[in-house]
């Protein structure tokens, strides 16, 4: 990273007095973001309402901030509008709280517990899938964002909690969609910091203390008694120990936490995965050879996932193109300077994986869909800041092996399965809330491939 030392305002949009440009990024953010980068490059500034906000893009600046400067660069001032879901667990949190509680959630994370996982993801696809063989006989389309949703729920649960009964996961998923749904909308609310009773508040906080009334319930029990085996909750609690024990309410925080960043990501992806597959019918015909090839019309065990290497390109492809996590945020505690722009203290810094995965020094003809991208040879030669969809440096997603495995045993399942066809309907978008879906449906029909 080039530091020089001239101090300049970076360029960018001047925006509408008192709201910047608060109504333009709004009404498409994504669309907006993407345009501020084409037309004034890397570093771009901007008031949105009172705050000034610096955009990046390029591979330099997100490993100067993700990986060089963690220290100066923090997470949590930023992270108010979505504290309803994280409460205060380690994707919010700072500095020495947030190495300890990273310690402490690791070991949910760690490989002994794959092989666990695995069959709590087997046993959900193969759930789905029964309920989805009426459909096919009817000749039903079955639409892919809920059902996505609907299945990561019930496998991040289970995985949490072990065994639940089949009401209460279809509650607590309910719970965590109208949750999720009113956080999201609030987003890019400009009022959503005034305090105003409304029925969405309401729905949102009833739906709360649901999963919050369920996460504690699981882990007052765990505490009293024996840890679940085989779950993140059990390892969680078995690894840690006296005074560096977490507490009740800081467990329930990371749950929490675990349940929503743990779904709402690999469902947008998986939505995403189904809808480039029926798109590009070369890639769907090679990732169903290959599950041919590697499983012989079995269900894929953790022990088979190395071998499902083009299912796992298609995926690294999807997650470059539609990054779930397409906006994360920092805030300098000090003043920086980035390719020759000032970047102010207590500034709200954004980089966006969308926007650097297209970056034309890294990503020849970046809108194309193509998963050999990610063949070893071509991967080598790309700086590692690049490809960000788990974010970069210490705070990289704790989850992401987690995902890539339960992503790839899911589409393998399910390409054994059906054939997923596109139904015709209004063109498809990327919606960019919490994570970024396609919307406003992913209608398709579904197609056995096998008996
Ligand atoms: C495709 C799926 C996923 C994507 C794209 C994704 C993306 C990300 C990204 C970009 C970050 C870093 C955010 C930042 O630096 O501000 C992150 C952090 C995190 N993710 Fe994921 N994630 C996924 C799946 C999961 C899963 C399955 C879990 C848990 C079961 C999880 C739990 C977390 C947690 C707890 C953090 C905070 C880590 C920390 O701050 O130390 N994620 N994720």
């Amino acid at each position: 990273m080039s530091v020089v030392s001239s101090r300049r305002l970076a360029p960018g949009p001047t925006g509408y007095p008192l709201m910047g440009v608060f109504p333009m990024a709004r009404r498409d953010p994504l669309r907006f973001f993407m345009d501020c980068a084409h037309r004034y490059g890397d570093v771009v500034t901007m008031r949105l309402g009172v705050r000034r906000i610096y955009l990046l893009r390029h591979p330099d600046h997100v490993r100067h901030v993700l990986h060089d400067n963690t220290r100066a660069y923090v997470k949590s001032p930023t992270t108010t509008r979505v504290r309803a879901l994280f409460g205060d667990s380690l994707t919010v949190v700072d500095g020495e709280r947030w190495r300890q509680r990273r310690q402490r959630v690791l070991p949910a994370f760690q490989p002994s517990q794959h092989a666990h996982f695995a069959s709590v993801i087997s046993r959900a696809t193969i759930d789905m899938l029964e309920r989805w063989q009426s459909l096919a006989e009817r000749g039903e389309p079955v639409e892919l964002v809920s059902e996505m949703r609907r299945l990561t729920q019930a496998i991040i649960i289970r995985a949490c909690f072990g065994e639940v009964p089949r009401l209460e996961l279809e509650a607590v998923g309910e719970a965590l969609d109208v949750a999720v749904a009113h956080v999201e909308e609030r987003l890019w609310n400009p009022l959503a910091w005034v305090k105003l009773p409304t029925p969405g508040g309401a729905r949102c906080r009833h739906a709360l203390a649901a999963v919050e009334g369920f996460v504690s319930r699981r882990v007052n029990e765990a505490r009293r008694s024996a840890p679940p085996p085989h779950t993140m909750l059990g390892a969680i609690l078995g690894a840690s120990t006296g005074a560096d024990s977490l507490t009740a309410a800081q467990l329930n925080d990371e749950l929490k936490a675990l349940l929503v960043a743990g779904h709402t990501t690999t469902a947008s992806a998986l939505a995403w995965t189904w809808y480039a597959l029926s798109e590009h019918h070369d890639a769907r015909d090679r990732l169903e050879e290959e599950c041919r090839a590697v499983l012989h019309g079995r269900a894929p065990g953790i022990e088979d996932v190395s071998g499902l290497r083009y299912t796992r390109r298609v995926i690294d492809e999807v997650l470059r193109l539609y990054p779930p996590t397409w906006l994360t945020a920092r805030m300098p505690l000090q003043d920086d300077i980035l390719s020759g722009y000032s970047i102010p203290s207590g500034a709200l810094v954004l980089l966006s994986p969308y926007l650097t995965h297209r970056h034309p020094v890294v990503w020849d003809d970046p809108e194309h869909f193509d998963p050999d991208r990610f063949m070893p040879a071509r991967a080598a030669t790309r700086p590692a800041f690049a490809y960000i969809p788990f974010g970069g440096g210490p705070r990289r997603c704790i989850g992401s092996s987690f995902a890539i495995f339960e992503m790839q045993m899911i589409i393998a399942t399910v390409a054994q399965r059906y054939r997923l066809d596109l139904l015709p309907g209004p063109p498809i978008l990327p919606i960019a809330g919490l994570t970024l879906r396609p919307g406003p449906a992913v209608r398709t029909r579904l197609h056995q491939t096998s008996a």
